[in-house]
């Protein structure tokens, strides 16, 4: 209960987590470019962008599994990037993360998977443990599912159990990387529901990545878009949705072609399918003789 006074009185208007000038890449290839964004306490925020732009890598590197090139990644106040591995513990001990292709621990029932984040980061007494895994399957609606293995229940049955397990140790940021993919219409106006209805009742402040335009735009409060390594865009779903930048545009009005790029990064059509690339293909007729 002290924890929770402490985050209580520790809590500002300032953002939960805030990326300041930060860069990130892999080798070579930048993905980030000297990103500014913040996450508002207490808030639902979309983060959203084209497929490949930097949206998971930025989960990542707020639960510090990677760490930044340069620049700041302050959670609560505290950058993430130079932590010790007992440090990003404890802070990521305050975050839920429901991973974009988040499989359940298959040999394991759905009650355990919703108790593993309990066994591993507390020592709850077994009694208080199995009231907590069924109070937040009840939240899901999956209370009465406890007893089955992943193999047994639906896709979207599984991301439920998954978000479960998210929330398990009550986190102060729960991350969401595609709560909505694979879920039929009905489910997904659920997950929607559920998304804002966990973070208003519990005060948590919420990221969500998703595709899917429409239900995000009115589930969050605060948006952000990502396009070829940047910010394009961040504020309100209101103010977004009317910005004229093109990259914006583009995206929002799910335009084919525009400013963000399609490809991933790679040598010319030219080069692979132009006359310099069949000088060295080797089956131009005559050229096995
Ligand atoms: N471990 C890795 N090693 C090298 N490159 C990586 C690695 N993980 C991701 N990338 C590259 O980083 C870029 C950004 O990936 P990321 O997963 O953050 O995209 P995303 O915005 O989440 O896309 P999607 O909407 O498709 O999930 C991609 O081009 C990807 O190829
Ligand atoms: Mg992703």
């Amino acid at each position: 209960m002290s924890g929770f006074c402490f985050f209580m009185a520790s809590s500002s208007t300032a953002p939960l987590v805030e990326l300041n000038h930060l860069t990130f890449g892999y080798g070579e290839r930048v993905i980030l470019d000297d990103i500014s964004l913040s996450v508002p306490r207490g808030k639902v925020t979309a983060l959203l962008g084209a497929s490949g732009g930097g949206k998971t890598t930025i989960l990542r590197l707020i639960g510090g599994q990677i760490r930044a090139r340069s620049g700041e990644l302050l959670f609560d106040g505290q950058d993430v990037t130079p932590m010790s591995q007992a440090q990003l513990y404890a802070a990521r001990r305050r975050m839920g993360m429901l991973f974009q292709f988040g499989a359940l621990f298959a040999d394991l029932s759905v009650f355990e998977n919703v108790a593993f984040p309990l066994r591993e980061h507390t020592d709850l007494p077994e009694p208080l443990i199995r009231d907590i895994v069924l109070m937040k399957l009840n939240a899901v609606g999956l209370r009465g599912a406890r007893d089955l293995m992943p193999s047994e229940v639906s896709g979207g049955m599984a991301r439920r159990i998954a978000l479960a397990r998210a929330i398990a140790l009550d986190p102060e940021l729960v991350m969401y990387d595609e709560p909505f993919s694979g879920l039929d219409p009905i489910s997904l106006g659920t997950a929607a529901r559920l998304i804002r209805h966990l973070n208003d009742s519990i005060g948590m402040t919420s990221i969500v990545v998703s595709h899917e335009l429409e239900q995000t735009f009115a589930l969050a409060d605060h948006v952000i878009i990502l396009a070829n390594g940047k910010v394009a865009t961040q504020g309100t779903p209101d103010e977004v949705r009317k910005s004229t930048d093109p990259l914006v545009y583009q995206y929002v009005h799910a335009l084919p072609d525009g400013p963000v790029r399609f490809d991933y990064p790679g040598v010319t059509v030219e080069q692979d399918f132009g006359p310099a690339a069949t000088s060295s293909l080797p089956l131009k007729s005559g050229a096995s003789t």
